[in-house]
């Protein structure tokens, strides 16, 4: 074994963006050798045997064909939680952080019992999130796709939430009991519009098409959302949607006609109106 086939030599010469050739690489080491990722500084002279070897080159090339890291490696950290991700769930971004914290906000409010509704969980993300930030919390999560509540459970599972995570499955509502009732209901649905470039690029061309577009305006599910609330809210109760930076103005006048009160938009660490937030 030559040393090009050090850590040191194989960082270094990788045409990666280097914190992603890191991240890779130390995925590598800890399943090969159960090292944790200072190794990469502390013994980037180990010269990887053959099969590690052929673990990189693979991460590597998919990553340059472009797969997402998240993917590759099965994990994403998010919020104050780690979650397994694999295709058939989207990869939950920073910017929907911002969505938990405006839930877990809103919790600090309200006298127990609380009951909080994820509408379109994919991972389970946003759900345990709130789950293990806020342990006084009964959840509700739902999604249409039942590869992604597959995940969704195995995490709750991992992150010992599962007693109190409840995954359904359906289209939004239909997913409950009609006289289901939650103090907060949460979403991050599908929102980018048919035939938006952003579909064709970067990571979003490998998630699932179903959790990024309604295929039609991208106010769709949104709406659906929204008005659905109505029925499904405790007076008083919050609903608070992401959307996209564009979309400010049409969801917060959804908001209005659905008869919410004290409508309001909030902005993500880039500025960017992200999250609308309303009362019953
Ligand atoms: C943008 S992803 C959000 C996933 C996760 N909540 C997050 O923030 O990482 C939207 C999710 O909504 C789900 N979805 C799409 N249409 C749906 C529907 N009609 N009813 C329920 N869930 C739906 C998708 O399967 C996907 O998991």
């Amino acid at each position: 074994m030559s040393a090009e086939h050090s850590i040191r030599t194989l960082l270094s010469a990788s045409p990666l963006a280097p914190n992603e050739a890191r991240i890779l690489l130390s995925h590598v080491l800890d399943k090969h050798y159960q090292l944790s990722r200072s190794a990469l500084l502390s013994k980037d002279d180990l010269v990887l045997d053959p099969r590690a070897l052929s673990d990189w080159k693979t991460l590597e090339s998919k990553r340059l064909a472009g797969e997402p890291v998240a993917y590759l490696i099965g994990k994403k950290g998010f919020h104050a939680i780690e979650l397994t991700v694999a295709p058939g769930v989207l990869i939950p971004r920073p910017e929907t952080e911002l969505l938990v914290d405006i839930a877990l906000d809103a919790i600090k409010t309200i006298a127990e019992p609380i009951h909080v509704l994820d509408l379109g969980t994919g991972s389970g993300a946003i759900a345990l999130a709130i789950a293990h930030s806020a342990n006084h919390v009964a959840l509700t999560a739902t999604d249409q796709s039942l590869e992604a509540l597959k995940i969704a459970q195995q995490n709750a599972c991992n992150l010992q939430l599962d007693t109190r995570v409840h995954f359904k499955q359906g289209s939004w509502y239909q997913a409950l009991e009609a006289n289901d009732l939650f103090d907060v209901i949460v979403s991050n649905p599908p929102y980018i519009a048919k035939g938006d470039m952003h579909l064709v690029q970067g990571d979003l061309r490998f998630e699932p098409q179903s959790a990024l577009t309604d295929d039609l305006d991208g106010l769709s599910c949104l709406k659906a959302i929204i008005f659905g609330a109505t029925a499904h809210l405790k007076p008083k109760g919050l609903i608070a949607v992401e959307h996209g930076f564009d979309q400010r103005e049409a969801v917060m006048a959804i908001m209005a006609e659905a008869g919410f009160r004290d409508i309001q938009n909030h902005a993500d660490l880039a500025g960017h109106p992200r999250v609308s937030t309303a009362r019953k």
